[in-house]
């Protein structure tokens, strides 16, 4: 059974129960994880609603693509009373792919807010999003990904494993939200060249660009 959705801005069930269940993912990733990850204690749910909210308006547009895996609630370990259900389902955790506007780089893309529950851990959603979101990159042409994540947290071992590269790291890039003072260290990552029509076009009129920029000067 297929538990990854894409969000539909069309489909008013998924953009009401969305954004309030990718809220309490969010919140249980920064208080039980300390995940840095935009805000900081004390955490009010109605802003990170309306934080996801703002986000999944952007879809239509073309701005975001919201992934997310909603698995079918387990009656032998059901959630708590107070989560969301959607569909008889549970969010397990979610990403986003951000594309900004460039005319030098439309190919470039920004992943966010790779977020599993504490409760769905190690059991392959982050990989299973990470390549639905791959699929709707490559879908738009967007064939390099970026991302950033803290130095320490179990995602810097994460990235590498789906086949994301390092490429630097940012000193003190933000406050931790285990105590809201100390500052974290930042990885870069990337993830480049998915083989998309475009992408092999381009590559190589920029091999021949460069070729002839050799000839011409030798
Ligand atoms: C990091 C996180 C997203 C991983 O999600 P997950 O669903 O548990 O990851 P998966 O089960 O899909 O694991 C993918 C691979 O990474 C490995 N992995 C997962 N968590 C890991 C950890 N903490 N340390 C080392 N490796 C880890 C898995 O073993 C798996 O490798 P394999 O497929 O070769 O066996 C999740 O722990 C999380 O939400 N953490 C808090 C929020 C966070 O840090 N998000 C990242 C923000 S950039």
């Amino acid at each position: 059974m297929e538990n990854v959705f894409v969000l539909n801005p069309e489909d008013a069930s998924q953009t009401e129960a969305f954004p309030a269940a990718m809220a309490d993912v969010h919140i249980d990733c920064i208080m039980n994880s300390h995940t840095m990850a935009t805000f900081l204690p004390p955490l009010s749910r109605e802003r990170i609603i309306e934080y996801h909210a703002s986000k999944a308006k952007e879809i239509r547009s073309g701005v975001y693509s919201i992934i997310a895996e909603w698995v079918p609630v387990d009656s032998s370990n059901p959630p708590s009373d107070d989560v969301v259900i959607w569909k008889d389902r549970e969010l397990a955790g979610f990403v986003m792919l951000h594309r900004t506007p460039s005319e030098t780089g439309p190919f470039r893309a920004y992943v966010e807010k790779l977020l599993v529950s504490s409760r769905f851990r190690k059991r392959g959603v982050a990989r299973r999003v990470m390549a639905k979101l791959e699929d709707e990159a490559r879908r738009t042409d967007s064939w390099a990904l970026m991302l950033d994540t803290t130095v320490g947290s179990g995602a810097e071992f994460v990235y590498p494993k789906l086949g994301y590269i390092m490429v630097g790291v940012i000193p003190e890039y933000g406050l931790s939200p285990k105590d809201n003072k100390t500052l974290e260290d930042e990885i870069k990552v990337l993830l480049q060249g998915f083989a998309t029509e475009k992408w092999i076009v381009l590559s190589l009129m920029n091999v021949v660009l460069r070729l002839l920029d050799v000839l011409m000067i030798s």
